[in-house]
């Protein structure tokens, strides 16, 4: 391998442009060319790659977002497009392909390595910690600290005018924003799909509440949650009890946004430096993690199809906590 491509893709997470900045460096320690493919898979389709170097990563470390730009792109989903990819990837003399999101970039990833040869290795970057692999994924210690920095501001409201509010965080099909965020920021109830809660066990978290004296109620609700959504959740509620003065937030994309926390710095910037290594070392169809403080590599096939499951002891202490 003499160079490499590097690409984020899908939504963006903070700490993107930290392991940006991880891969470009480790190609120039290990003396690798560096090519930085612009706004997702859309910049191998339009030929719209840069030379990096290392200064071209100086100042990102903190920066949310990613330098690159990304997207969802369609088009790469198709075998045109991909055929389209492979062209400007040999235009460009890249060796092999660094993906920098999340499951979605990664199956256009392993199709288009399975397609054309090209080694391929992904870098777990997203909020919704949903990747099967690695015990965190990058953006999603951020994405918990904004959320908590949210709730505790609401909670000042809530108690001023012991108000209830319904809260819906991020998090795609996946609780583990909600369950953890929700733990962190004391909430009466906590809604994730994991569950599959039923209407009653609020009501019943609500009356609990009642009778331990509570006078105002966070409810945080994850937005894969089935019940209805937040909105409808809030209605049924006034509707049983109109006594409660009821307000949703939907926390949306300020949860994708700001300054990566140090958690995520570091685990980007390692596995910045693992993917080049993993590539190096003749890796390629798998995502770098870290488990239990190791670097692993996972196969696509694993990474993409099996589900991270919610850890049942989370669920158990909310709700003791919540009495
Ligand atoms: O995957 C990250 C995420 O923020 C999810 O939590 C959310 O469901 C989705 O992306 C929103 O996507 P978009 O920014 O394209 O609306």
């Amino acid at each position: 391998i003499k160079t490499i491509g590097v690409v984020t893709s899908g939504g963006d997470a903070p700490g993107m442009n930290a392991a940006l900045r991880a891969v470009v460096r480790a190609c120039s320690y290990y003396k690798l060319r560096c090519k930085g493919i612009r706004l997702g898979y859309e910049g191998l389709i339009t030929n719209n790659i840069v030379e990096l170097g290392p200064r071209s990563v100086s100042n990102i470390i903190n920066r949310g977002g990613t330098i690159l730009k990304t997207a969802r792109c369609a088009e790469f989903r198709t075998e045109e497009g991909r055929k389209k990819a492979y062209e400007n990837i040999k235009k460009n003399e890249i060796d092999a392909l660094i993906v920098i999101g999340g499951d979605g970039s990664f199956t256009g990833a392993h199709n288009f390595e399975k397609e054309f040869g090209i080694p391929t290795l992904g870098v777990p970057g997203t909020i919704d910690n949903d990747i099967f692999g690695t015990d965190n994924t990058i953006g999603y210690d951020t994405a918990l600290n904004t959320v908590i920095n949210a709730i505790d501001k609401i909670r000042d409201t809530a108690t001023s005018h012991n108000r209830m509010f319904f809260i819906e965080v991020m998090g795609r099909d996946a609780g583990f924003i909600a369950l953890n965020s929700g733990i962190a920021s004391g909430a009466q109830d906590i809604l994730i799909p994991e569950k599959k809660d039923e209407i009653e066990e609020l009501f019943e978290a609500i009356q609990r509440g009642e009778k331990a004296g509570k006078l105002s109620n966070i409810i945080v609700v994850a937005e894969g949650e089935e019940l209805g959504g937040v909105y409808d959740l809030a209605k049924f509620t006034k509707m049983k009890y109109p006594k409660y003065d009821i307000r949703v937030t939907v926390l949306g994309h300020i949860q994708r946004g700001g300054e990566p926390t140090c958690a995520d710095r570091v685990l980007a910037s390692r596995l910045g430096v693992a993917a080049v290594e993993g590539l190096m070392e003749g890796r390629s169809s798998v995502m770098a993690g870290i488990r239990s403080n190791n670097v692993v590599f996972t196969p696509f096939d694993e990474a993409i199809v099996k589900q991270n499951v919610i850890n049942n002891e989370l669920i158990r202490i909310a709700d003791i906590l919540a009495r």
